[in-house]
C-alpha cells in the first residue's frame, strides 16, 4: 500500500518514525531553500517539508513542478514541531507522482472559487474532494449505519422487494413506465404492497432500504426522481401510535449517532445539530389547520397541507415549542392512500401520520387496513380496480395480522438534519428532470 496512515492518524507517538502518506496536492509553497507540499486525504491535510539540506535533489526539484490535485505518495519521517501549522510535518525520503491532474481544473476543491450546483454535480468526483461536501457523505453513511443498527436492535429483519412492479400505490406522484418483455411494467414508487405482504408471512417486523422511483415533473429542492427510502412494517400493533413511537426513536437515534460520531464533519460544515427531545410533539390535522388559519393561511378541510403551509407550521413549531421535529396525524381519510385504516368510529379521519422536520415532510406512515373486505372497498373508493391488486389482496385472505409502518426518505432526513437548501446536496448523483449523467 502507498499509505500506512491517514493524516489524522499521525499522532505524537509517531514522532521520529517512518510513515507513508498519500493523497491529492492541496497546496505548494516555494521559499527557495525550503519547499512545502500539503497533501489532502480523506481525513484531513498533512504537511510535507523539504529543506534543501535534508532531502534528495530529486525531491527538492520535483515539489515545485507539482500541480494542484496531482495524486502523490510520500514516504518520510514524522517530525512534531510548533513551526508547522498543523503541529507536525513529514520530512520526505521518497516522493512519487501516481497520477497527474490536467489544468485548468473544472472546479476549485479548496472552495475559494465558488461554483454553481450544476457545475458541481457535473464534476461530482471533484466536488466531493471539498471537505464540506465530503462531510455530508460521511454523515450520510453514518445515518445509514445508525438506521441499520437501530432496526437490528429492535428485532427487525431486512428484506428486499422487487423494484419492477405491475401497479401504482402512491397516488399523486407519477410512475416511470417500462417495457417488461411483452407487458407494461413500472419502476417501484414504494415497497408498500410488498412490505405489507410480508406481514402475512410471520416475519412480523421488516425493514428495507432501497431506491424508490417517482416521475416528479417539476424541479424542486426536495424532490428527486430516484430517492432512497427507509421502509418499515410491523405486525400485531394496536394503533398507529406504536408506529410513531418506533419512528421517533429511530430518527432520534440517527441524530444522536451523528452528534456522537461526526463531530468533525459537523464542525467542517459549521453546523450545530440540536439534541432531539423525545417524544416529538403530535399535532392533529385539525389543530394544524387552526394554527395555519391564525397565521392567515386557509386550507379547506380534507385537503393536503401544501408546501407553504408546511413551512409556516415548521416556523410556528420552532418558535412556540422549540420543536424541529413533530408529527402531523389524524389526517382526513380522503387525503390518504387506500391502504390506510380509518377510525371505525369516525371514518372521515384516518390512522395516517407524517413526520415533519423543519417544516418539510420526511416520513409518511400509518396503521394499515388489514380487513380484506374493508380494504377492497377502500380501493374502489379511490377509483381503483381491486382486480389489479389481486396478488396483494390474496395475502389478506389467509390470516393477516393488524399492522402498520412508514416510509422515511433518507435524503429528506439528511437534508433537513443538516438544514441544507437543496436535496441534491445529499445524494451523490441526483436524478432529476434534467440529470441522467453522471
Ligand atoms: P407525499 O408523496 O407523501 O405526498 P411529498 O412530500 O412528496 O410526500 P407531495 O404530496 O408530493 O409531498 O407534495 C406535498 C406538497 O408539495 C404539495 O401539496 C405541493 O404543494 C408540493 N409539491 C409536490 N410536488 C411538487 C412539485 N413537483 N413541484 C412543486 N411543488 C410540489
Ligand atoms: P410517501 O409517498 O409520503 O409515502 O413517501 C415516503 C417518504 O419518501 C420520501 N419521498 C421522496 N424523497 C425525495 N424525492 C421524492 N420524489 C420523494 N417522494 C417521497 C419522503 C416521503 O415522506 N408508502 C408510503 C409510506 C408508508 O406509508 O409506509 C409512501 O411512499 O421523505
Amino acid at each position: 500500500m502507498y499509505r500506512t496512515h491517514y493524516s489524522s492518524q499521525i499522532t505524537q507517538e509517531l514522532n521520529g518514525q517512518r510513515v507513508k502518506v498519500a493523497g491529492w496536492v492541496w497546496e505548494i509553497k516555494d521559499l527557495g531553500g525550503i519547499k512545502f507540499l500539503w497533501i489532502r486525504d480523506r481525513e484531513g491535510i498533512v504537511q510535507i517539508t523539504a529543506p534543501k539540506k535534508k532531502v534528495t535533489p530529486e525531491i527538492f526539484k520535483l515539489i515545485p513542478k507539482l500541480k494542484a490535485e496531482d495524486v502523490v505518495a510520500v514516504e518520510g519521517v514524522v517530525n512534531f514541531t510548533p513551526k508547522a501549522k498543523l503541529g507536525f510535518e513529514v520530512l520526505p525520503e521518497k516522493l512519487e507522482v501516481l497520477s497527474k491532474a490536467e489544468s485548468p481544473l473544472p472546479l476549485d476543491p479548496t472552495g475559494k472559487v465558488k461554483a454553481e450546483l450544476d457545475t458541481r454535480l457535473d464534476n461530482r468526483f471533484m466536488d466531493v474532494r471539498r471537505p464540506e461536501v465530503m462531510a455530508i457523505f460521511k454523515i450520510r453513511s453514518s445515518v445509514f449505519k445508525a438506521v441499520r443498527d437501530f432496526f437490528y436492535g429492535e428485532g427487525f429483519i431486512e428484506v428486499h422487494t422487487p423494484k419492477i412492479i405491475a401497479t401504482a400505490t402512491e397516488g399523486g406522484t407519477e410512475l416511470f413506465p417500462m417495457r417488461y418483455f411483452e407487458r407494461d411494467a413500472f419502476l417501484a414508487q414504494s415497497p408498500q404492497l410488498y412490505k405489507q405482504i410480508m406481514m402475512a408471512t410471520g416475519l412480523d417486523r421488516v425493514y428495507e432500504i432501497a431506491p424508490i422511483f417517482r416521475a416528479e415533473e417539476h424541479n424542486t429542492t426536495r424532490h428527486l426522481n430516484e430517492a432512497w427510502s427507509i421502509d418499515a412494517e410491523m405486525a400485531f400493533i394496536e394503533n398507529e401510535e406504536e408506529v410513531m413511537n418506533l419512528l421517533e426513536r429511530l430518527v432520534a437515534h440517527a441524530i444522536d449517532h451523528v452528534r456522537e460520531n461526526n463531530g468533525k464533519e459537523l464542525e467542517t460544515l459549521g453546523f450545530e445539530l440540536e439534541e432531539p427531545k423525545l417524544p416529538f410533539p403530535r399535532l392533529s390535522y385539525d389543530r394544524a389547520l387552526e394554527i395555519l388559519s391564525d397565521l392567515g393561511k386557509t386550507i379547506e378541510w380534507g385537503e393536503d397541507i401544501d408546501t407553504e403551509g408546511e413551512k409556516l407550521l415548521g416556523e410556528y413549531m420552532m418558535e412556540n415549542e422549540n420543536a424541529p421535529l413533530y408529527f402531523l396525524y389524524r389526517y382526513p381519510s380522503e387525503a390518504k392512500p387506500f391502504y390506510i385504516m380509518k377510525y371505525d368510529d369516525n371514518p372521515e379521519i384516518s390512522r395516517a401520520f407524517d413526520l415533519e422536520y423543519r417544516g418539510v415532510e420526511i416520513t409518511s406512515g400509518g396503521q394499515r387496513e388489514h380487513r380484506v373486505d374493508v380494504l377492497v372497498e377502500q380501493i374502489r373508493e379511490k377509483g381503483l380496480n381491486p382486480d389489479s391488486f389481486e396478488f396483494y389482496l390474496r395475502a389478506f385472505r389467509y390470516g393477516m395480522p393488524p399492522h402498520g409502518g412508514f416510509g422515511l426518505g433518507a435524503e429528506r432526513l439528511i437534508k433537513q438534519m443538516l438544514d441544507l437548501n437543496n436535496i441534491r446536496e445529499v445524494i451523490l448523483f441526483p436524478r432529476d428532470r434534467r440529470r441522467l449523467t453522471p
